[in-house]
């Protein structure tokens, strides 16, 4: 595929309002909530605070073409976990399947173990979103296995599958490669 970038100049919020994405996200979208789940978290204020504990707060992903395609970010660990983040991304669907989101997570996964000096980036899909996990797969992050009824989406108990990379697997991959 041609290159994508990954900026913070612009917003992609509007891809945002769709089910198809926030049905298969777990973190808070400012548009395309039900309005039960704006309510349950606290609406745009949850959204906000839920950005302030991202590295990259107005990271959005481009296409090829330079449109605002989606978001990801990478939300650092404290304490004893300060080496360690979750990585969370989306992306509109006009802009599926052409390779976007793995480009965009190999390039902040990168970012994350070589240059903010991480050991480790998870991320926690839902066991039903077959397209996350293959991006994750794809970029090298490897299943540590299925974390059973572990949250509810529309009022359903769902499994979510725990997937991540090391700096020290990274780094054999990048020397196998
Ligand atoms: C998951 C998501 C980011 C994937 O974006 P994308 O731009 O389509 O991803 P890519 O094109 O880079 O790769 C998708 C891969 O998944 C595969 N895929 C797509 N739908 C699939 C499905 N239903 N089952 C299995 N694999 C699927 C594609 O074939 C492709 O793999 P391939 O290159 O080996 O053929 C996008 O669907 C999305 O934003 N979904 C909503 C939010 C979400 O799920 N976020 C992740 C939360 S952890």
């Amino acid at each position: 595929m041609a290159r994508s970038a990954i900026t913070r100049h612009r917003s992609p919020r509007g891809h945002a309002s769709n089910y198809s994405v926030t049905t298969v996200y777990g973190c808070p979208l400012p548009l395309g909530w039900t309005q039960s789940e704006h309510e349950n978290r606290g609406g745009k204020r949850a959204w906000q605070d839920s950005n302030l504990r991202h590295t990259a707060p107005e990271t959005v992903a481009l296409s090829p073409e330079l449109q605002a395609a989606g978001g990801i970010g990478l939300q650092l660990g404290s304490d004893i976990e300060r080496r360690s983040a979750e990585i969370g991304y989306w992306f509109g669907e006009a802009f599926w399947g052409r390779g976007i989101a793995t480009a965009a997570v190999g390039v902040l996964t990168r970012y994350g173990l070589e240059t903010l000096d991480l050991t480790r980036i998870f991320a926690v899909p839902f066991a039903s979103s077959s397209a996350s996990i293959r991006v994750l797969e794809k970029c090298g992050y490897i299943c540590e296995g299925t974390m059973h009824r572990s949250a509810i989406k529309e009022g359903a108990v769902i499994d979510q599958v725990l997937y991540a990379l090391t700096d020290e697997d990274f780094a054999r991959r990048s020397l196998m490669a």
